[in-house]
């Protein structure tokens, strides 16, 4: 198969992402770039989905022209353009695929449709070990919680899932009521480091359910009802609050990753979504994947949150195992798409 150098382009949430992939020799990411809009989404403490979208319009061309700089690579070297697809917020994701097909379509090449959690999934294959498949894969972001078992591209078994809160949805909203600023995430995370262990003693959801399904919204809740109880909490109280929420919710994540490895017998564990950032969650579990013997991956850390690297890399991955590849024109987005409908 000859090489082919893939654009990729990310545009689901709050971040605009473009990167550019060569599949010569093994494939290689050549390189990314990204504009995050956090700051923007600062003042109205979330996302707005009318700015977001704007904001893509603004940022996607001029990050194209500094891969194709950066790289040395022109327009018209480009073979095919991978796109995010869904699920996200629909107006972003339109901007990206206008974007994408409008490109293509000036090039005369095709399209890769792409799904947003797959590019989230096989991330950790661009790092410098990447795992193997088959793997267990731990998904966290700020719209999913799953654990998957993965054989292969677009071979994806769903073993549990949150069954309300996703754990970074989890971690936003506790971290807003502790009057953290958005996204509350890394916020909550850096005050935790300042609490106190077993100070604050929240509930772990669904621990023992039997089942590898999570729930965070009684988590959240637990929070909320402590933090009444105190009235104002201190700066300290705070940070004892946050630490005991997130070793709460990570005890889940690693008991029920580490049961899913059991189940499965297998031996690798793929970390990945903006969660997957969280240096406590990767402290536990390494110390109990060690004791397991078994490996676990994770995202080059700048690749954890949402980037278009992702995006380039599982559109490589579909077109080499000659998936998903379209022709430019014609396309719809899919704001809402369950990862196990894709199709390997
Ligand atoms: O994967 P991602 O960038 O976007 C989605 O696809 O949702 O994940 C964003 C989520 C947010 O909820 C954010 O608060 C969370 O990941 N997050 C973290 C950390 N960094 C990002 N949560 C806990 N600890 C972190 N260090
Ligand atoms: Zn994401």
């Amino acid at each position: 198969m000859p090489a082919m150098l893939i654009l990729g382009i990310e545009s689901s949430c709050d971040e605009t992402g473009v990167a550019l992939y060569d599949t010569n020799a093994g494939g290689r990411l050549l390189t990314h770039a990204l504009h995050s809009q956090i700051a923007m989404h600062r003042d109205y403490g979330g996302v707005v989905p009318e700015l977001a979208s704007r904001d893509h319009i603004r940022r996607t061309a001029p990050l194209l022209r500094k891969v194709l700089s950066e790289t040395g690579r022109k327009l018209d070297e480009i073979d095919a353009v991978a796109y995010t697809q869904g699920p996200g917020l629909a107006g972003a994701l339109l901007v990206g695929a206008a974007f994408a097909e409008g490109l293509a379509v000036a090039l005369g090449i095709p399209v890769i449709p792409v799904h947003h959690l797959e590019g989230h999934l096989l991330s950790p294959l661009l790092s410098r070990q990447p795992p193997a498949f088959p793997f267990i894969a731990l998904l966290v972001s700020g719209g999913h919680s799953q654990l998957m078992r993965v054989d292969g591209i677009g071979r994806y078994r769903l073993l549990g899932e949150t069954l309300d809160d996703a754990a970074g949805e989890a971690f936003d909203k506790t971290a807003k009521l502790l009057g953290l600023p958005y996204p509350g995430g890394p916020a909550l995370s850096g005050m935790a480091e300042h609490g106190r262990p077993d100070i604050c003693q929240f509930p772990r959801p669904m621990l023992n359910s039997g089942d590898l399904n999570f729930s965070f919204s009684g988590l959240k809740t637990a929070v909320l009802t402590h933090v009444r109880e105190i009235g104002t909490p201190d700066e300290q109280q705070r940070a004892d609050i946050a630490r005991g929420f997130q070793d709460a919710i990570v005890d889940v994540l690693v008991k029920k990753s580490m049961r899913a490895i059991k189940h499965s017998g297998l031996t690798q564990l793929v970390v990945a979504g903006g969660v997957g950032a969280n240096w406590e969650l990767r402290r536990r579990l390494n110390e109990c994947a060690a004791k397991a013997k078994v490996s676990v991956f994770y995202p080059e850390f700048e690749l954890c949150t949402d980037n278009g690297a992702m995006i380039a890399l599982a559109g490589a991955l579909r077109f080499e195992a000659g998936l998903s590849l379209k022709s430019a024109g014609a396309f719809a987005v899919r704001p809402r798409w369950p990862l196990c409908e894709l199709t390997g």
